[in-house]
């Protein structure tokens, strides 16, 4: 490899211009040498013998003539056994090493190694001496947790190699030679148990996309009975400053119907990062009975590191995503806050003197939006075995305002659509999940026809509230009040759900479907009250009873108690059912 040096001949802010003398490469690493500190930098520009790098650090103290060394790799990511249960930044160093490295107060210039070169993994090979192989094929397997994790050909050995050598079962270290893979011309090439991949290029060893169909359940209500996700689909859950975001993403996380959930915090305030990094580690994951962290891999930046070291970690989250998917496993992306990364991209587009877009966001905001997202998906591996990223990205629009240009971006891409309501989080009402502006493109747990019939209602319902804002409750018909008090049953019943109840925080499907059916049958029975005073009198009898129904333990005594009492209060109020709906709600009996 050649060695390319170069000199620092312009600063601003976190963008460096660097004179080189060699060859360089786009999204190539250089380090910016200050004093006796080496700043890690990605070279964002060339034009003729100058290119611009943005710096990973702080960057007081550089000045012109100071040297610049280009590494010739990529930006790239180290994948092996251990990535599960650690807590990156950005750059993949493992922070609770390197605070003890170099203190809390994170001195720059400190890289460490994001895979522990001692720990031992117990091997077990499955390739044989001889076996014809391509990349991401399994040379053998270590367990990880509860994952059997996959000792894989490194993604950038292209073409076949015949397999030299390989070692017999027994504990190795990453670093370990672990097989020796002869190429066609012959020559033999060691590999290890870990291997790098750059960042910004997507992982494509499969053998073909599958169209994401099968729902991926988050246990909340709202989500998968109204605005579903599809495992290996794409959703975004813009919302203003306080909304629930952060709180939405972390049950997410923990409930998930998935493998391996990767957080990429990019977070507004350090705090709320603090919040996650002391919060996850005591969490149990119920599926297993041991620390939800062994499933997890958190990337981590606050508002005080520079913006380029934001960028980067969403690019580090989703290729650690890709490598898990390859061993055909679940994976769930979530990152918080998408738009901290495109403040990084403006504040980068407009260190470069780009034609700016609009609100100064660079032209290409929308494709590079787009092609993150486009990292998701479910796809056949060569072995067969499927694999899927979801990814999930929160965006805070100033004021809430989902007009600006990076919720627009997101929204035309992304498959799920969960817009914050301020309105709703002002009134408590969490998830604040908007009913009416949200919007999902995939199929949920239950058929379209019930979720239809139950959000006609609500529509309705709330239609009549905005009247009756104007006409008051006198000029509002007993009819139509009756319908607003169905969309305030839907919504206080199904819609909220309160994340510190154990039992209601989240619900598993069964539940779900079952409790649906229970509520469709009471918003199609047709109910006669003598005036309004007595029907929210009664509607409010009956909410009580199904929040305490939806706070009891799934079908145990308490369970089937209140919901014969339930059953009993709409029988003997209802004066029939709804002949629309009844063949909705025989499919509900099949
Ligand atoms: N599902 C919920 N149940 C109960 N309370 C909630 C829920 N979601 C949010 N909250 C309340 O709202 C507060 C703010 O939520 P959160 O931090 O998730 O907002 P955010 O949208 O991420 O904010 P920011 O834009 O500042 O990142 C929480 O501290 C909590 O008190
Ligand atoms: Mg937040």
């Amino acid at each position: 490899m050649i060695d390319t040096k170069g000199s620092v001949v312009a600063v601003n802010g976190n963008m460096v211009s660097v004179r080189f003398d060699g060859a360089v490469s786009m999204n190539e690493v250089g380090y910016v040498k200050v004093a006796d500190q080496r700043l890690k930098s990605e070279v964002i520009r060339i034009r003729g013998d100058v290119s611009q790098l943005q710096v990973f650090e702080i960057t007081k103290g550089i000045s012109i003539g100071d040297e610049v060394e280009f590494s010739g790799d990529m930006l790239a990511v180290e994948l092996g056994p251990g990535l599960l249960g650690q807590v990156y930044d950005g750059l993949q160093n493992p922070l609770p090493q390197l605070a003890e490295k170099a203190g809390y107060f994170l001195e720059r210039g400190v890289y460490l190694e994001p895979l522990s070169d001692q720990t031992e993994w117990a091997f077990t090979p499955v390739a044989k001496v001889g076996d014809s192989l391509e990349r991401a094929d399994t040379l053998g397997t270590v367990p990880e947790g509860s994952f059997l994790h996959r000792i894989m050909v490194p993604f950038n050995l292209y073409g076949s190699y015949t397999v030299a050598s390989i070692k017999d079962a027994g504990s190795y270290k990453v670093k370990d030679t672990i097989a020796e893979l002869k190429d066609e011309k012959g020559t033999i090439i060691p590999v290890k148990m870990s291997f790098t991949w750059p960042v910004k290029r997507p992982v494509d060893c499969f053998e073909e996309r599958l169209m994401p169909k099968d729902p991926m359940v988050t246990r909340v209500r709202l989500i998968d009975t109204f605005f579903p996700v599809a495992r290996g689909g794409t959703y975004c859950i813009p919302g203003p400053f306080g909304a629930g975001k952060t709180v939405l993403q972390q049950i997410t996380s923990r409930f998930a119907d998935v493998d391996i959930v990767i957080v990429a915090a990019c977070g507004e305030r350090a705090g709320e990062v603090v919040e996650t990094l002391k919060e996850f580690p005591e969490l149990i994951d119920e599926r297993t009975g041991r620390s939800l962290m062994e499933r997890t891999i958190i990337i981590c930046n606050t508002s005080s590191m520079p913006v380029a070291a934001r960028e980067a970690s969403v690019y580090t989250a989703v290729t650690l995503a890709e490598y898990y998917r390859q061993m055909g496993l679940n994976v769930l992306l979530l990152a918080d806050s998408t738009s901290r990364w495109a403040q990084a991209m403006r504040e980068m587009s407009g260190r470069l003197e780009e034609i700016p877009g609009e609100e100064a966001f660079p032209a290409y905001l929308e494709s590079t939006i787009a092609s993150f997202y486009e990292r998701a998906g479910i796809v056949k591996l060569r072995d067969g075995s499927v694999g899927s990223v979801t990814i999930g990205g929160t965006v805070s629009p100033a004021g809430g305002n989902f007009e600006e240009p990076v919720t627009q971006a997101t929204l035309k891409v992304v498959g799920a659509f969960h817009g914050l309501s301020r309105e709703r989080s002002d009134a408590r009402k969490f998830p604040a999940i908007h009913p009416l502006d949200s919007w999902s493109k995939y199929k949920g747990i239950i058929s379209e026809e019930k979720v239809g019939y139950a959000h006609a209602f609500m529509r309705r319902g709330i239609e009549v509230e905005q009247m009756m804002k104007v006409v008051g409750e006198e000029g509002t018909s007993l009819e139509d009040y009756i319908i607003y008090l169905k969309g305030e049953l839907i919504d206080s019943v199904y819609f909220q759900q309160n994340s510190f109840d154990a039992v209601d925080a989240a619900v598993k499907p069964e539940r779900q479907i079952y409790t649906f059916d229970k509520l469709l049958h009471i918003l199609a029975s047709e109910f006669k009250f003598p005036d309004k005073n007595e029907a929210r009198i009664w509607f409010n009898r009956l909410r009580q009873r199904f929040l305490d129904y939806n706070g009891s333990a799934w079908q145990d005594e308490r369970f089937n108690t209140l919901e014969k009492e339930i059953e009993e209060a709409v029988k003997a109020q209802s004066q029939g059912i709804d002949r629309n709906a009844e063949k909705i709600l025989a499919a509900t009996r099949g």
